[in-house]
């Protein structure tokens, strides 16, 4: 009988380390023997990174905050049925950076749209498909934010100022709150050393859960 992957999602503000963290993540768990596949929002399709790269351009006209949302589910919708639906089918462990509580975070938190205007798009795109554990890579927003402008150039999103990025810390840390079961939040804003000795227990539970199903399949 084949079973079903575990879907993983990484989740953050600006400058907390994801992708860093994320690669270190499925290193691991590939070195553990785990069939893992590392995608990425809004992107991971041909059609999502195209949607993507309109999303972060900076663009002399305002974008509005429905046409943003839209975009970023028309991205997931393409995205779990042309990637992560298809892997977790077939009993892979998805790592996927940023997923829909980055919509809650950012466009509900950050630009204002109501929490259940994402939630209707949530049940039409996601039918039931939701992860199954949220790493919270969690750091002061001006910590975060100064690593991610000495990075160099802004996209549209970093260009907002350090009030909207306060605004979905706050909402990041109310979902990892309300739904504790799933989330592991991680302090982002010490060495890396230490971030990535806290993402070997999330690791490790991660593997200890996916041998068991293994074992039992
Ligand atoms: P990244 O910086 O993690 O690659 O993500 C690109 C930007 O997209 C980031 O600034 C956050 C934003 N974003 C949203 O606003 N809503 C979403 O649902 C997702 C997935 C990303």
């Amino acid at each position: 009988m084949s079973i079903r992957g575990l879907f993983i999602t990484m989740e953050g503000g600006e400058g907390v380390g994801k992708s860093t963290n994320l690669t270190f993540l499925e290193n691991f768990l590939h070195d553990k023997g785990v069939d893992v596949v590392c995608t990425r929002e809004p992107g991971g399709t041909r059609i999502g990174e195209d949607i993507r790269n309109l999303l972060l351009q900076i663009r002399q006209e305002k974008v509005s905050a429905m046409a943003e949302l839209l975009l970023i589910f028309a991205a997931r919708a393409q995205h779990i049925r042309e990637f992560i639906e298809p892997a977790l089918a077939t009993g892979q462990v998805v790592l996927c950076d940023r997923f829909t509580d980055a919509t809650y975070a950012y466009q509900c938190g950050g630009r204002g749209v109501a929490w259940d205007t994402v939630k209707q798009l949530e049940e039409l795109v996601q039918d039931k498909l939701r992860p199954d554990v949220t790493l919270l890579l969690d750091a002061p927003t001006a910590v975060g934010m100064s690593r991610a402008r000495g990075r160099g150039e802004l996209d549209r999103f970093e260009q907002e100022d350090l009030d909207f990025f306060e605004r979905v810390r706050i909402s990041y840390l109310k979902q990892a709150n309300d739904d504790s079961g799933r989330y592991r939040i991680i302090d982002a804003s010490v060495s890396l050393d230490s971030v990535q000795q806290q993402l070997l227990a999330v690791g490790n539970e991660v593997f200890s859960y996916w041998r068991e199903r293994s074992v039992e399949s």
